[in-house]
């Protein structure tokens, strides 16, 4: 189930996607009715013409309600299902998910059900969608930082299928120090490490991720350009960067497409990806996200390959597997040269 060289988009992995940003309209009122939860909205028209956002917070207020509707061990394999249905049709070949287990522990859902519902579906995700997968497990920035400490310890006793930790939610108010001791413990444990910063906050917040919580990836990020030091830094370690260009639009992190500092980061020479964050939530899956960037910015074929082919490098697969899949990336780039 390779792409073929001819396909209009290059093969590439997507490595920042929160499962809970993937639950589309239809299938919340689906959930809803199964599981006899209110949603504030009649109909799923209704919910997604709410899809306009103010920041970032006001994004997390509405994702929070939305996310109600998952409760059982069916409903979180139900949705993992469908997003790999959408992503096969997006030409994603691998790809890293996102869960936040504290969001669903605190409204009583147990946490082997959220596992076992994702990771279930994982399993067979190769053989039914043609996509390798790796689960991160992430953690709220905004809560307190023993409750993550908690989660992950239980995470780690239950043998839970996750390659690494990320941390996610407000940033604002919540730099990454914070979090050292359970990014230490992660990484005790021979867990990967990716965070959120950057996003909506300072450039530093980046520097913290990678120092203090010794992040081997960073989410978003685009506060970098902010500071020339830092970008000869990651340019020069060669830090991935998962960035995620419409959400930074519709969360108003920039004010427009033609104004997101990613040709700069690509300029530097950072290993930078484009990613969809919560496809629905901003009309777009990492397909649609691909042709916005390439119209916005009139990037060439090779440019598309170089994105792509740093969404392999940039994952947490073993270099066989990378290596295999640069091949694919490489032989899209071929034939259209
Ligand atoms: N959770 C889901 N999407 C997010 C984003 N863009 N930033 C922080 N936390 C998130
Ligand atoms: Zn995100």
């Amino acid at each position: 189930m390779t792409t073929p060289a001819s396909a209009s988009r290059p093969p590439r992995a997507e490595l920042h996607v929160h499962i809970e940003g993937t639950l589309e309209p239809e299938l919340a009122f689906e959930l809803a009715a199964r599981n006899g939860v209110a949603l504030p909205y009649p109909d799923p028209a209704s919910l997604r013409a709410a899809y306009e956002f103010e920041d970032l917070q006001s994004f997390l207020d509405l994702y929070s309600a939305a996310m109600s509707v998952l409760r059982t061990e069916a409903d979180f394999a139900d949705l993992t299902r469908a997003y790999l249905v959408r992503a096969a049709r997006a030409g994603v070949r691998h790809a890293e998910i996102s869960f936040d287990p504290q969001a669903h522990l605190v409204r009583g859902v147990p946490l082997e059900d959220v596992v076992n519902g994702i990771a279930g579906v994982l399993e067979r995700s190769e053989a039914e969608h043609g996509i390798t997968t790796l689960l991160i497990a992430a953690f709220h920035r905004d809560r307190d930082s023993a409750d993550a400490l908690d989660v992950l310890e239980r995470l780690l006793a239950a043998d839970a299928p996750i390659v690494g930790v990320g941390l996610d939610n407000a940033e604002v108010g919540y730099p990454p120090g914070l979090f050292q001791a359970v990014y230490a413990r992660a990484e005790e444990a021979g867990l990967r490490r990716t965070a959120h910063a950057g996003e909506e906050g300072p450039a530093q917040n980046i520097r913290d991720a990678l120092d203090l919580l010794h992040a081997e990836r960073i989410d978003h990020g685009i506060a970098v350009v902010d500071d020339p030091e830092l970008v000869a830094r990651v340019v020069a370690e060669q830090v991935p960067f998962t960035v995620c260009p419409v959400s930074n639009v519709r969360l108003r992190a920039v004010p427009a497409l033609a104004e997101h500092p990613l040709p700069a980061m690509i300029e530097a020479g950072m290993l930078v990806s484009i990613n969809s964050d919560d496809p629905p939530y901003f009309g777009a899956y990492v397909d649609d996200v691909d042709d916005a960037v390439t119209a916005a910015f009139d990037l060439t074929r090779e440019q598309r390959a170089a994105l792509a082919a740093a969404s392999f490098s940039g994952s947490f697969l073993p270099p066989d597997r990378v290596a295999a899949y640069l091949a694919e990336v490489e032989s899209w780039r071929v034939a259209g040269a």
